[in-house]
């Protein structure tokens, strides 16, 4: 569902930036919100993430010399950023959220598809800011999708999110996992994605809420040290999962079923690393588990893994905090509630519910007031819908 004054929005900023409004495209790539399977996609574990209808809107054309300009409606203060494809492409903290798009085309020329000329391009998004749901990476599926049209370079929407999970991981220090940009890549209207990351194969699961809707809640944190944070759970994933290779024949932890990690979960001595893995391991499971649940028409198992996918999140895997767990925690109570779980990476960002048509007002009004009165500013809450990949428009 195609915006029509964002798609207005980008056209125009880009004739008033550059000057010119011939041969422009405009283009659009989602968001995603991920319904179960959490910090697995590390791990080599299911996930279930689908695209978004809100996302990121771009004007762009080609130019006839190297440079390279970029200018974004969110953050017009910026002004205009501009690179010369001559000089050497490299992240910096000048560059602000150039570092997302200049990363990608630097992971394209790392790949050998190098750049003949310079492109001019706007960008204005509708994901709320620092929300989780995947700005980043719809900027990077976007910037490749682009890159892909002006010239003509030979990669699949796959190759796409594995290029902006490339140049996220090694331009721009978060070592995030595939989810993001695969969601944003291969999202389809009304499905979910099941994807298996050990070796990315997936299915598309319809999701069809009758009588209910998914809502998600912002906590609107303010300040978030995510990266670092991130990038800790998943080396202690990878340390727990070394120390468990040395007697099992497995390469990811998601590898394990619960009983095979039950009966060695002692070799991790180290408690904390012991939790991280039994997160890891559980949500896995937890996972391909809701999959049938929905597939079986069984709605209200699903909510409940959701709930215990929180909780895991919460007491094992430790990156919730008083926000999330006031948003969470303040939705199981209210009556007409199927599920609720933090998405995304945690620490701050949104939960994601499914709620039934008639218990929507109730639960905006109930979890809104708990929330204002326990953290001290307001939670914002988004009707969302379930939308397709990047696309010319
Ligand atoms: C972030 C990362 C993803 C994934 C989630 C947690 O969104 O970008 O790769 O690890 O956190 O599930």
């Amino acid at each position: 569902m195609i915006d029509q004054e964002m798609k207005k929005a980008v056209l125009e900023s880009f004739e008033n930036t550059y000057g010119k409004k011939e041969n422009v495209k405009a283009y659009f790539a989602p968001g995603r919100v991920n319904l179960i399977g959490e910090h697995t996609d590390y791990n080599g574990g299911h996930v279930f993430p689908c695209a978004l209808t809100i996302g990121t809107y771009a004007a762009a054309a080609k130019r006839d010399d190297r440079m390279i300009q970029l200018f974004s409606l969110n953050q017009d203060k910026v002004g205009v950023v501009s690179f010369c494809l001559d000089d050497t492409i490299a992240p910096s903290e000048a560059a602000g959220w150039t570092n997302y798009p200049m990363g990608v085309v630097w992971a394209f020329e790392k790949r050998g598809m190098k750049l003949d000329k310079g492109f001019d391009i706007v960008i204005y998004g509708n994901i709320p800011n620092g929300s989780g749901l995947s700005s980043s990476a719809s900027l990077e599926v976007l910037t490749g999708f682009i890159l892909r049209d002006l010239y003509g370079f030979d990669v699949s929407n796959q190759d796409l999110a594995l290029i902006g999970q490339y140049s996220e991981n090694n331009f721009n220090g978060c070592n995030c996992g595939i989810m993001d940009q695969f969601a944003v890549a291969m999202g389809q209207e009304n499905s979910a994605i099941f994807l298996d990351t050990a070796d990315l194969s997936f299915e598309y699961a319809p999701i069809k809420l009758d009588g209910a809707k998914i809502i998600v809640t912002n906590t609107n944190k303010k300040h978030k040290l995510t990266d670092s944070q991130y990038n800790a759970r998943r080396s202690m994933c990878e340390e727990a999962l070394s120390i468990l290779q040395k007697k099992l024949d497995i390469k990811g932890l998601g590898d394990l079923s619960i009983e095979e990690f039950e009966a060695n979960k002692d070799l991790l001595t180290d408690p904390d690393m012991q939790k991280k893995a039994k997160h890891a391991v559980y949500e896995n499971q937890r996972t391909i588990e809701a999959v049938k649940a929905l597939k079986d028409g069984d709605l209200e198992h699903f909510g409940k893994l959701m709930r215990q996918s929180h909780e895991s999140l919460r007491d094992d895997y430790d990156v919730t905090g008083i926000e999330l767990d006031t948003l969470a925690e303040e939705a199981w109570k209210v009556p007409g509630v199927i599920g609720s779980r933090m998405t995304g990476g945690g620490f701050g960002g949104c939960t994601v519910s499914i709620v039934k048509d008639e218990a929507i007002e109730n639960f905006k009004k109930t979890v809104g007031e708990n929330y204002l009165n326990k953290i001290g500013y307001e939670a914002t809450f988004y009707t969302v819908e379930i939308g397709g990949g990047p696309e010319v428009i």
